[in-house]
């Protein structure tokens, strides 16, 4: 149960991590089954299908926009994307859903832009018969949330923390290593997965005085990034290193939840005339895949979004022609209410000694890798 909440609730998953959270092992992705329940009913082949993506925080989302409309339309489908805005996100993205519901949608993919607030929205399209698919960020609160498909997130912060270690005793073999923990938008379920995942490697370390969170700031609520904005970690990079790294103390390693923040982070460090430690980042997005083939950031993650979508289509098609999608995992992502059945793909950790391999299938970032 532990092992569920810690992936699920960022929140709670605060007062978990103090108890210690377990490693999650293989087992719980092993095996592929469906969810109880009767089939859906199917519907017909040009139906309308939502899609209410978050605000655009980083490149994945953009991209994930346009694969979408493109995709459901080579699929037959009629698709109604929409994108919450920059500021009033959870009022706009509440909006767009309610429409979605309104216009007779039959499927609603969301990636949620305030994991908590969607309740009222998705039990509408529950009522409605339209099934409701969480897309990257599980929704939470809400017994009405059909499926989840995503790369596994708390796997995601295993291996940035792993990458974190890796890169500081590459650097310097032996510990003590001081590092800052940063983590992302409160309001986005993902930001305490990581974190968590994140912590699940470190913590040990942190315990027995191998690695030393220079500001002694550990908690999750600490270093939180409000909306996921670059400008808000370069600031609070600015005042740790105001604060904690005069006087000569280094400073090793950076956890970092995605490449817009480790590139925030990385320009805060720049500008203070400091040696750039190593950075952990997520989204291979093309300014940190340049910036990791020229020796700054130290690593991304991989979580291919042509193979997110595509899948998702797939999940669209399956109930569309009656049929229960693919399930691969329906032990670890609890959102509160119920465990959602989920289908989870492998994130794959990048740096610049596999980045060539990782990215060989990718037009637009192999040629960066030459
Ligand atoms: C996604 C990350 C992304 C972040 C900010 C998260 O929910 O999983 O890939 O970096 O949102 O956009």
């Amino acid at each position: 149960m532990r092992k569920f909440l810690t992936r699920s609730l960022a929140v709670s998953a605060v007062a978990l991590l103090a108890l210690g959270t377990a490693a999650c092992g293989d087992s719980e992705r092993e095996g592929s089954s469906s969810p109880s329940g009767a089939a859906a009913k199917g519907f017909a082949a040009d139906s309308l299908i939502g899609v209410a993506l978050p605000s655009k925080t980083s490149e994945n989302w953009v991209l994930a926009g346009d694969l979408f409309t493109n995709g459901l339309k080579d699929a037959g489908f009629k698709s109604d994307v929409q994108y919450a805005g920059a500021s009033t996100t959870v009022a706009d993205q509440q909006a767009q859903i309610s429409a979605m519901v309104t216009k007779g949608a039959k499927v609603i993919v969301i990636g949620a832009t305030d994991a908590a607030q969607l309740s009222t929205q998705v039990k509408a399209a529950h009522d409605a018969g339209i099934k409701v698919v969480a897309y990257d960020r599980l929704i939470t609160q809400t017994p009405d949330l059909d499926y989840y498909i995503a790369f596994d997130n708390f796997k995601v912060g295993q291996l940035q923390g792993q990458a974190l270690l890796d890169g500081m005793k590459a650097k310097k073999a032996t510990g003590p290593w001081t590092v800052e923990l940063f983590s992302g938008s409160p309001d986005d379920n993902n930001a305490g997965v990581f974190f968590n995942g994140a912590m699940d490697v470190l913590k040990p370390l942190i315990d027995k005085g191998d690695v030393i969170v220079g500001s002694g700031q550990k908690d999750v609520k600490q270093t939180a990034i409000q909306g996921w904005k670059a400008e808000g970690a370069q600031q609070r990079m600015d005042s740790l290193l105001t604060s904690t790294y005069t006087a000569g103390k280094t400073l090793d390693g950076v956890l970092s939840p995605n490449d817009t923040l480790a590139r925030a982070i990385i320009t805060s460090v720049k500008a203070a005339n400091k040696p750039i430690p190593v950075v952990t980042g997520q989204d291979s997005e093309v300014e940190s895949v340049k910036s990791i083939m020229a020796g700054e950031q130290y690593s991304t993650i991989n979580k291919d979004t042509r193979k997110l979508v595509a899948e998702t289509i797939n999940m669209v098609k399956a109930l569309q022609a009656g049929n229960e999608p693919t399930i691969n995992d329906t032990k670890s992502y609890n959102n509160g209410v119920k465990v959602v059945p989920s289908y989870l793909l492998p994130p794959v950790i990048v740096t610049k000694a596999n980045a060539a391999e990782a990215y060989a299938n990718d037009p637009k970032l192999s040629p960066l890798t030459k």
